[in-house]
């Protein structure tokens, strides 16, 4: 157990935010095999001043999945401060706002968000001073290692976010310059907890229970971020949080279970998207419930490319089955 300010983190576990995949659907179903703290996806702090309908949904959170952080990316502290005040507004029950300092998307960096913000501690600190000082509730921060290779600075980005005032930071172990693949980097995290004076949550590549002690040993986090590797495998979420609340090493759940899990995820989906938007996002996430099994290349094909509704599902998992 651990604190994020005023609200008790009761396990090992952080639901990652994943832009186009951890909406609310996907949330709660992850929610019920082991998830401590649910977080958004990422939600543009303008997007939010100028009302864009799809944004606000972005900001919907369940009593079920609390404690719950909303989080926001933008470049400025008042624009900011201002998408915080519309998330209070519009939502009475969430419990952390999360700033965005880790995207790397061209898009997004170019604007001066995201990842963009490590480049300079000092002005960070100003923003995260405006930003803590705008709120009750907790805010916290997910950073990267540094830019590239040559400019790791996560250690002066920490510090600068502490003094600030933030709650507790989330660290991406890759540069911007990675992106999304190459090793996360933890040797450089070292007993990373150890030099700081608030709660660490670390991410990069858990896609097993083994990974997610590794990472915690190698840097005394106090949870690890579940993010790609829970995608279509949500026992592993029930694995880390067993192991760490009893010591059990739980199994990989059996095809017959994974694939009882897409179709209650799949549900859960359509009711909160309708089924036109639920399939098109579970052509993406569909096949990743039948990695790891033999055999089962095609129907990971089939789902990829004719998911277009609930009952063409039921009828690849009658052939699968
Ligand atoms: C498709 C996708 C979308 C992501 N969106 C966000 C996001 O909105 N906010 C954020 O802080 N991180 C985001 N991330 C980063 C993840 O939270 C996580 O830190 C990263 O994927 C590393 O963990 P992994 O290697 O276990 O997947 C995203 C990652 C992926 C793959």
């Amino acid at each position: 157990m651990f604190r994020i300010g005023n609200v008790e983190i009761k396990g090992k576990v952080v639901l990652a935010p994943m832009a186009g995949i951890t909406s609310l659907a996907y949330r709660d179903f992850m929610k019920p095999f082991g998830v401590s703290l649910s977080v958004t996806e990422m939600v543009s702090d303008c997007g939010l001043i100028y009302e864009n309908a799809k944004t606000l949904d972005y900001i919907k959170t369940s009593e079920s999945e609390r404690p719950v952080a909303i989080q926001l990316f933008g470049n400025d502290a008042e624009t900011i401060i201002k998408a915080m005040k519309i998330c209070e507004e519009k939502n009475k029950n969430f419990d952390i706002f999360d700033i965005n300092l880790g995207c790397p998307v061209p898009k997004v960096t170019k604007a001066g968000s995201g990842s963009a913000l490590l480049k300079n501690p000092a002005k960070l600190k100003d923003m995260f001073i405006k930003i803590c000082k705008a709120t009750t509730k907790p805010v916290t921060a997910k950073i990267r290692l540094g830019w590239s290779n040559d400019s790791i600075n996560f250690m002066e980005n920490i510090k600068a976010l502490e003094e600030a005032g933030v709650a507790a930071i989330g660290i991406h172990a890759r540069t911007t310059a990675q992106l999304y693949s190459g090793k996360p980097q933890y040797e450089l995290l070292k007993d990373l907890r150890e030099k700081m004076s608030v709660p660490l949550m670390v991410s990069g590549d858990i896609y097993t229970l083994d990974d997610a002690i590794n990472a915690l040993e190698i840097t005394k986090a106090d949870a690890v971020m579940v993010a790609r590797g829970g995608v279509g495998n949500p026992q592993l979420v029930r694995q880390i949080d067993q192991y760490f609340k009893n010591g059990e090493r739980l199994p990989n759940s059996s095809l017959e279970e994974n694939l009882k899990y897409l179709v209650e995820f799949t549900d859960m989906l359509i009711a909160e998207k309708g089924e036109y938007r639920a399939m098109s996002i579970l052509r993406g996430i569909a096949p990743k419930f039948l990695d790891g099994f033999p055999n089962m290349k095609k129907y990971k094909n089939l789902l990829a490319q004719s998911l277009s509704t609930r009952a063409s599902l039921d009828r690849i998992l009658s052939e699968i089955r």
